[in-house]
Parts: C-alpha cells; structure tokens; sequence
C-alpha cells in the first residue's frame, strides 16, 4: 500500500466486500486488509475469490476469505453475511462494489441488458445492505461504502442502464444514511472517474478514444486503484466519522471536461 494512511487505522475491524475478486472491489479489499481489517470477498467467481484471498493473506498477513455469491440472490448474499459473522464474529464494514456494465445506445438494450445492469448495482446494494444491517448493524453500528459513478451526474451517451443504476445507488446511499443513522450506521458514496487497469475502463473507453479523453481531463490522467482504495479506506475509518449520505467524487475533474466519456464522435 502506499502508506497515506496508518496502518493500524482499522485493526480489529471486519469487513465485507461485494465484487471484491477484481478490480476495484479487489484494490478496496486489498487497502482494507493493509490497514488491519480481515475481510472477506463476495462475487460470482469462487475460484477468482480464492485466489484473491489467498493473495491478500500473503501480502498482509490478515485474515482474508471467499464468499462466493451473485448480488442479484438476496438468499445468497444473506448466506455469505452469516459466514463471515461465524469467521470474524462481527462485521463493521460493508463494500458495495460489484457493478456491471456494457456500452450500448438506449435503443439497443434489451429488457434484460436493463434489468442486470439494475440488478447487479441497485438491488444487489440494497440486497446486501439490508442483509448486513438485519445480521449485525442495526444491533452494532457500522460503514456502509457503496461504489459509485459519475455517469449520471449529467448524461452519458450508452449508459442509460448504468446511469440509471447508478442514480438508485446514490439515493439509496442518502436514504439509508437517514434511517440507519440513529442505529450508528453510517452510509456514504464514493464515485470514481476512468480508472486504469479496471473492467469499467476496458469497457467503457476503448483504446482509439482514450488518449483524446485523457487529454481533456483537468489532471491530464485517469485515476489508480489504489487511489481509490486510499479514499475508500478513509472513508469506512473514524477519521470520516462525521461523514454520512454524501458520495465523493474522486475522478482527477474527468465530470468537468465535457458532458461524455469522449463517446459522442
Ligand atoms: C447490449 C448486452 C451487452 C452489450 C450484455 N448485454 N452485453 N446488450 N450490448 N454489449 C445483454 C445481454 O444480451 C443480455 O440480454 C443481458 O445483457 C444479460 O447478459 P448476460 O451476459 O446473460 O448476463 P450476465 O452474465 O449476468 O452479465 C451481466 C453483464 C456483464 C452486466 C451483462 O457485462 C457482467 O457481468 N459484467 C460484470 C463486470 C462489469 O461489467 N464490470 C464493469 C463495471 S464498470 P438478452 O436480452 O440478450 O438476454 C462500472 C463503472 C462505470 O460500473 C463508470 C466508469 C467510468
């Protein structure tokens, strides 16, 4: 890790992480465990999880566990939150950073192109929301960390289902703030621009266009997921205490360089 923070800023803590076997999930998972905290990885990959875990242990010497499970399954998902109950015997931090995506113009998404989209990042946060808040944070407090975008912060041309997804994150990640607050729940956001070596990146920029987007960004670069994951990890600590229903945006000013990803030519 790159040392921004102390390394004992969450010892004790047990965390779980959705999309946690790549990715930005993985890089979250990764700063999470360099910090203190044993964690575990929930995706749909068992095998991906295992060797994610496995690598985790080896760097950080934590504790770190697969969970394999699909977000859109509330029962699965709810399983998984009591096997890291009966690993960790507690659960203070949730991740939710499984997210799908794919480009396409509105007029070519299928019914179901929408509804996986929506269901992987919308019902599979609620999903894992409520099942950590039902097993363990209405009783005890926590952070819930929900991964978000900037797509829909104006529009995104072949993002309508990502956006539209999104936006429920945001929403979800202020309401449940509000209601689960007096629990000692805090619920907050964070929203990357373009990452390098991400999935979303991959998808989203392809190679032709993404040294001219690049070029527009206010920083002149796309993001890191470790930086990410240094925010991240901020975010869930007591350093961010007071920190609740608000997600922060983390994208170099990619959101104020023009209305797209550089999709539009
Ligand atoms: C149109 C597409 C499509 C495409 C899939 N679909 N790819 N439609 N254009 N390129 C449609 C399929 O045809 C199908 O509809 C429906 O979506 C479901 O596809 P499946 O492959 O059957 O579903 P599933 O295996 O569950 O896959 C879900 C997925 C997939 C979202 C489609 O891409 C996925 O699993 N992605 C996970 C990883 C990922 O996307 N990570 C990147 C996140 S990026 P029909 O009608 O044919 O049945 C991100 C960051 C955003 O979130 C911000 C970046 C700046």
């Amino acid at each position: 890790m790159n040392g921004l923070l102390r390394p004992d800023l969450l010892a004790g803590r047990a965390a779980l992480v959705t999309g946690g076997g790549s990715g930005i999930g993985l890089g979250i998972a990764r700063a999470l465990a360099a910090h203190g905290a044993r964690v575990a990885l929930l995706g749909r990959r068992a095998d991906r999880l295992v060797e994610a875990a496995a690598c985790i242990e080896r760097e950080t010497g934590r504790t770190a566990i697969a969970t394999p499970a699909d977000v859109r399954e509330p029962e699965a998902v709810a399983a998984a939150v009591r096997t890291c109950l009966e690993r960790f015997g507690r659960l203070d931090v949730l991740v939710n950073a499984a997210a799908g995506n794919f480009l396409a113009p509105a007029a070519a998404i299928s019914p179901n192109g929408f509804r996986a989209v929506m269901d992987i990042d919308a019902r599979g946060t609620w999903h894992a929301s409520r099942a950590v808040f039902d097993a363990w944070m209405r009783d005890h407090g926590g952070v819930i960390l929900n991964v978000s975008a900037t797509l829909h912060h104006g529009a995104t041309p072949m993002q309508a289902h990502a956006s539209a997804a999104k936006a429920a994150v945001d929403s979800l990640t202020r309401s449940l703030a509000l209601e689960w607050g007096p629990f000692g729940v805090r619920v907050v956001g964070l929203a990357p621009g373009p990452v390098e070596d991400t999935e979303g990146l991959a998808r989203l920029v392809p190679e032709p266009i993404r040294e001219r987007f690049r070029r527009v960004i206010p920083m002149r670069r796309f993001g890191r997921i470790d930086e990410i994951a240094t925010l991240a990890t901020f975010l869930v600590s007591d350093a961010a205490a007071l920190v609740t229903g608000t997600t922060l945006v983390a994208d170099g000013g990619a959101r104020l360089a023009g209305r797209t990803l550089g999709l539009e030519s």
